[in-house]
């Protein structure tokens, strides 16, 4: 039981964090575009890194888990049918609206439920540069909501941590990374009943360009995972 306490505390610690960070206007000067900026825009960080490795995926209704003001969710709109975005930052889901308008549906979240979503309604749920900086708990919880949501031959592509032993509160590691593990999210992943289809580990968006500093050097890669029903 003890351990159960512990675990809703960090994921509401952790989501209490990223909500401080994300809903502040001030954090947002360029949209999130300054992160794009060592592989020389967000042009490049599309064509370059997700492009090539969700295209065969990029099709039907999708769902954007933590848009931020829209960084890549520009790119999926071209692909998509529909397309539907979820934020715990109200502000971010704000902004969105301000540029996309009615092009798109809109939702916010206490940052750990997709119950707005219509169950078995989506061919792709996508994350980017968000999973990155969940506590593990909150990736169960919504692991266990994209099993709900996903079409019977959608998937899942969620971009997340690799990173053993930082800290607990991410945003005092590396670029606010989680600990995780593409072991580990193999298990969350299956014990929510999502099967992996692929894992590739990338070094800063598939490019080694920054070292992760004393004590983490080599460890602090991300993953992109796949997963299907
Ligand atoms: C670094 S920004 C990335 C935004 C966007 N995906 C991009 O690549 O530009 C992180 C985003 O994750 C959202 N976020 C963080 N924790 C979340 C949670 N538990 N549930 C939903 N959104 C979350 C934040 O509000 C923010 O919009």
């Amino acid at each position: 039981m003890e351990s159960l306490n512990i675990d809703i505390e960090s994921r509401d610690n952790n989501i209490n964090e990223n909500y401080s960070l994300w809903n502040n206007d001030d954090n947002w000067s360029e949209d999130g575009h300054e992160w794009s900026n060592f592989l020389g825009g967000t042009l490049n960080l599309w064509n370059d890194v997700i492009f090539p490795r969700i295209k065969k995926y990029l099709q039907g209704d999708i769902l954007e888990i933590a848009p931020g003001h829209g960084r890549i969710t520009k790119y999926l709109l071209d692909f998509s049918t529909s397309l539907e975005i979820v934020d715990l930052s109200e502000n971010c889901i704000r902004a969105c609206r301000e540029k996309f308008g009615g092009k798109i549906k809109y939702n916010v979240t206490d940052g750990k439920s997709l119950q707005m979503i219509k169950s078995r309604s989506k061919d792709l749920v996508f994350s980017w540069d968000s999973f990155i900086h969940m506590h593990s708990s909150v990736i169960d919880t919504y692991l266990n909501d994209i099993c709900k949501i996903l079409k019977p031959s959608g998937y899942a592509i969620l971009h997340h941590s690799y990173l053993q032993g930082g800290e607990e509160k991410s945003f005092d590691n590396i670029g606010g990374r989680s600990n995780m593990t593409p072991e580990h999210f193999k298990f969350l992943a299956e014990k929510n009943d999502l099967n992996i289809v692929d894992q590739e580990n990338i070094v800063n968006g598939g490019h080694v360009i920054h070292s992760y500093g004393e004590g983490q050097e080599g460890t602090s890669v991300d993953t992109i995972s796949i997963c299907k029903l």
